[in-house]
């Protein structure tokens, strides 16, 4: 596998040559490409997965795709979605046990960037639709996709929150050598749009003005807006997903028993212990799951910093959280 990926991306070296670089968080650089800054090879989720993809990618209008920033709730979304989708395989405990009870969401739901070279299940049922997560920004996703006219969830979250989340699991999975990162230097980074599938406003943005455009294709959510009403949510995600509750459901409990399934104190106590693919351990996608943790890490003065760069790129656009 690893020697074929190596294949595939040698035909970028020199497209990913002349590439503007930057530090990078987790790993050493970060890679500007189409306005957007990536990691590159032998990470999971790289630029020339995404040049790759949008080589050769070839979508359904079937797909569903899960769109986020990284640590914006892209973990929870995928279990949402997975146990929405595929409420009808597990209801009664027909199948003795719930994938989420027994796997990460992030085996659930491949990333199209991290999953492409392989053949794993999800990929080739034809029957049902396929579910797939992405953090590519919209303007880079595959043609393909755009024109198929698939379906996507996007879901964004509080800038603030982000860095501080990214904060704690860049040092969670930095390798020693690099030493820890200062949160003066994530704040940096960030509020200069360098992370990983960043600048976080011209994602977020990107995903923005598409729903606006194509409400029938992209959903835009917010992770204050779920967290607040997660049952709601879930509501509407089914509805645009043209998989609505019906009203028997409803009177079963199915809301209320994915979002308590999906909830951060099931998903954290089951993925205590384990790795996901790509070797990252299965707790570092849960931490706090709360909304406003940057009270406890910003300054008043690099909150205010980010304000101003929001109230200036998110201009004229009814963007809350
Ligand atoms: P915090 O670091 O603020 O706690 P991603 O999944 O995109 O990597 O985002 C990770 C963030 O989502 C982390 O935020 C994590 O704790 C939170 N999270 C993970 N699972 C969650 C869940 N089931 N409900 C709410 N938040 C969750």
């Amino acid at each position: 596998e690893r020697e074929n990926m190596t294949l595939i991306f040698d035909r970028y070296n020199d497209k990913l040559a002349i590439l503007p670089k930057e530090q990078g968080w987790i790993t050493e650089n970060l890679h500007l490409y189409q306005g957007f800054w990536f990691t590159s090879m032998h990470n999971r989720i790289s630029v020339e997965a995404v040049m790759a993809l949008q080589d050769t990618f070839k979508a359904r209008p079937t797909d569903i795709y899960l769109a986020t920033l990284p640590k914006s709730g892209t973990t929870w979304l995928k279990a949402l979605v997975f146990a929405l989708v595929n409420r009808n395989h597990y209801k009664n405990n027909s199948l003795s046990t719930h994938p989420l009870l027994v796997s990460n969401p992030h085996k659930c739901v491949p990333f199209i960037e991290g999953e492409i070279f392989k053949n794993t299940p999800t990929y080739v049922d034809p029957h049902s639709s396929r579910l797939f997560a992405t953090h590519i920004p919209y303007t880079s996703l595959p043609q393909s996709i755009l024109d198929c006219g698939s379906r996507f969830v996007y879901l964004y979250r509080n800038p603030k929150d982000v860095l501080v989340s990214l904060f704690h699991f860049t040092n969670k999975l930095r390798d020693e050598s690099r030493g820890q990162m200062t949160f003066e230097e994530a704040f940096k980074l960030f509020s200069k749009g360098i992370m990983p599938n960043g600048p976080y406003w011209d994602h977020v943005k990107g995903y923005h003005k598409a729903s606006l455009e194509h409400p029938e294709n992209v959903l835009f959510l917010s992770y204050e807006d779920m967290t607040i009403d997660t049952m709601t949510n879930v509501k509407r995600i089914a509805k645009f997903l043209c998989c609505p509750f019906t009203e028997e459901e409803e009177a079963e409990g199915a809301v209320q028993g994915i979002v308590r399934l999906c909830s951060f104190e099931s998903l954290s106590e089951i993925n205590k212990h384990g790795n996901v693919r790509g070797g990252l351990p299965s707790n570092v996608f849960f931490r706090e799951g709360k909304v406003g943790d940057w009270t406890n890490h910003l300054t008043d003065e690099m909150s205010s910093v980010l304000d101003e760069i929001t109230k200036e790129k998110f201009h004229g656009l009814n963007i809350s959280y």
